[in-house]
């Protein structure tokens, strides 16, 4: 039997597909320029490097920062958390956080803890929501660093990031902000927002390839930010120690340059369509959604409805593994969604799921259609039915 036409809705794990010219940009590099940045006199190697930097001012741009330097190119979100995580907190030090936060937060604490760094972790409210003041109320005089997600990869819920950074600021604490399910999917102004770290990952609502991810530091924070790796930028090769200088500081060795020209591709697509633009997209979509699914009574949608979400979904079918629910939904039905505790385990202690293996979810993206969202529906309602 032929496969059903595919139906992306994983976008929170990653984008897909992404627009054409990152595929071309990548392409294009691979083919004709394939040089490292900052490692020679080439007329390549110039080009590279000076589109690299192009690539830090398109993301400046989209946060509203004045300084690409402090644009750092990591990994993925994992990566640009560790990298403040382990380069900010001393023995001794204090961390508040939220049990909203994906393991890339969880497990470096628990690691740091090891290390005589504790944290504390706030719940969020019924409406899945974390209180600034229960927040800020857990702050110590050793508390040096908050952490919080913008928006829960598993309920949605948007965080009220701005209020506790604020608070933070007035007492001194430095704030460092989980981007990975809002970067390039509602509009950010790190001034606004007033964090000191902004840690995204490229590939997901900025629309480049897995493989990147970037840190944004305010100016300043380098000073005492360490750096988590050591070794050659290409600059100030005569010196043994790493230099200080911004991006130097934290990009030791050769950068992913074909994922940031693919990064670079997506960022622009972005600015062009306008992040309002996605945000609105998104959150049509989304309404669709819940009104779908809630016209379905086999399916229980997990979390609160009242508050603001970004574009996606969990929920569950009493009685039916959500793994095996994904698996269905893909064979039968074409749809790929994610299954399971979604690397936030406590949320799902939180929310009564962990013990049901999870939720699904569902989640859009700007190439997801209002068409798809009710093909997902449908698909969900006779997948539902067969199992009452
Ligand atoms: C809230 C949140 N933080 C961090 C991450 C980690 O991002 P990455 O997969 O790029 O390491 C994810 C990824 O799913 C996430 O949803």
């Amino acid at each position: 039997m032929a496969h059903p036409p595919r139906i992306y809705l994983d976008n929170a794990a990653t984008s897909f597909p992404k627009p054409e010219r990152v595929y071309q940009v990548i392409d294009d590099y691979q083919r004709r320029l394939g040089t490292a940045a900052g490692r020679g006199a080439t007329r390549a190697g110039a080009e590279v490097a000076a589109r690299i930097d192009a690539v830090r001012r398109s993301i400046a741009r989209l946060i509203g920062a004045d300084n690409p330097s402090g644009v750092i190119f990591t990994l993925n979100g994992t990566d640009s958390l560790n990298l403040v995580l382990h380069g900010w907190l001393k023995p001794g030090e204090h961390v508040v956080t939220t049990r909203l936060e994906h393991n890339s937060v969880l497990r470096p604490l628990s690691d740091l803890a090891a290390r005589g760094i504790e944290s504390t972790a706030i719940a969020p409210r019924s409406d899945g929501r974390v209180a600034p003041d229960d927040f800020l109320n857990a702050l110590r005089p050793t508390t040096a660093l908050a952490v919080v997600t913008q928006a829960s990869n598993v309920t949605g819920i948007i965080q009220p990031v701005e209020q506790i950074a604020a608070g933070c600021r007035e007492r001194g604490v430095a704030g460092l902000v989980d981007a990975a399910q809002t970067a390039g999917c509602l509009p950010i102004d790190v001034e606004q927002l007033g964090c000191d770290f902004l840690a995204m990952p490229g590939h997901k609502g900025l629309l480049g390839p897995l493989g990147t991810g970037v840190l944004w530091i305010r100016p300043g924070r380098e000073e005492r930010l360490d750096a988590v790796r050591q070794g050659g930028t290409g600059t100030r090769s005569e010196q043994s120690s790493q230099p200080t200088t911004l991006p130097d500081k934290y990009e030791s060795g050769n950068l992913n340059v074909p994922g940031i020209f693919g990064l670079g591709a997506g960022v622009e697509w972005v600015l062009e369509r306008g992040v309002e633009s996605i945000a609105r997209h998104d959150a049509q979509l989304v309404e669709r959604l819940i009104a779908g699914l809630s016209t379905l009574p086999a399916v229980e949608i997990i979390g609160p409805l009242s508050a603001p979400r970004v574009g996606l979904v969990s929920f569950r079918i009493p009685g039916l593994d959500p793994g095996e629910a994904a698996v269905i939904l893909e064979e039968s039905f074409g749809i790929e969604c994610r299954a399971g505790l979604h690397c936030a385990a406590t949320v799902h202690a939180d929310l009564g799921t962990l013990d049901h293996g999870g939720t699904l979810r569902f989640s859009v993206g700007p190439f997801v259609t209002l068409e798809m969202i009710d093909r997902a529906v449908a698909a969900v309602a006779e997948m539902a039915a067969a199992f009452a």
